[in-house]
């Protein structure tokens, strides 16, 4: 599972393979430049959801129900209907016992429902910022209770966010349904990361989970500075970029 919100990027995505498309609302960070997600809305969630269903043809689109889209079940269906209208095949929602009935609401509605535990980047400024989550015994036992939780109420997969390595491992072997780790270990059935942190085009601060699969920024920022030099240089248009007609042979073109 790798996170998108883009077209292009989706359509490379699914052409490589990818078994989930995760439009998180971490594109309030990773695309407008927002210091955590809090900021993004329903609005934003539909916008970016409608962009990558449109590409995708063979992945799971799943789109996060972003902050405050859900605090009560029926709310949830309402805005849990309007992203599977916008493409999504799935929604996530963020949280343990506390959304187990919205939950079960998504669950009678016929909509899948992917839960997320561990660090919660929607409750960041509650939890106390972006730290690993359950280092000890009664928050451990919190998180795989929650999970424990989640599965019983019917989500199809759950991903664990910055815990322990052998806290994710002894959640991953007590649950039926797949874990989907991010910063969690390799021991989760599944891995997913955030599309511009891989890639390398997060600019910003990058957790120590994070491994670049590449170096885009780079590549980006050869190429803003080729542009510029050629087009100050002369180089760029060249012949085999512009539209040459000569008007004394073609003089339908006058
Ligand atoms: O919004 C997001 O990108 C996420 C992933 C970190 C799992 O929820």
């Amino acid at each position: 599972m790798l996170t998108c919100y883009d077209y292009h990027t989706a359509k490379i995505m699914d052409s490589c393979g990818a078994d989930i498309i995760l439009v998180g609302d971490s594109l309030g960070m990773a695309v407008y430049g927002q210091p955590t997600t809090q900021g993004v809305t329903m609005a934003d969630m539909l916008r970016h959801t409608k962009a990558v269903s449109l590409a995708v043809k063979n992945a799971l689109v799943t789109a996060d129900l972003p902050y405050k889209a859900y605090s009560a079940p029926k709310e949830a269906v309402a805005n849990a209907k309007k992203l599977v209208k916008a493409g999504a095949g799935a929604v996530k929602l963020e949280g343990g016992a506390e959304v187990i009935p919205q939950v079960k609401a998504l669950v009678r509605a016929h909509i899948p429902v992917m839960g997320h535990v561990g660090l919660m980047p929607q409750s960041v400024a509650e939890g106390g910022g972006f730290k690993v989550q359950g280092r000890d015994a009664q928050s451990a036992r919190k998180i795989i209770d929650d999970a424990l939780a989640l599965q019983q109420a019917g989500v199809f997969a759950v991903v664990l966010e910055c815990i322990p390595v052998k806290l994710a491992k002894k959640i991953t072997e007590k649950l039926r349904v797949p874990t989907i780790g991010i910063g969690a270990g390799k021991y989760c059935g599944g891995q997913v990361l955030v599309c511009h942190d891989m890639l390398g085009l997060n600019t910003g601060f990058t957790p120590k989970f994070v491994k670049k699969f590449a170096d885009v920024g780079k590549v980006m920022e050869n190429a803003f500075k080729t542009y510029a030099k050629q087009v100050k240089g002369g180089r760029f248009p060249d012949k085999k970029h512009s539209f040459n007609i000569d008007y004394d042979k073609n003089s339908q073109n006058r």
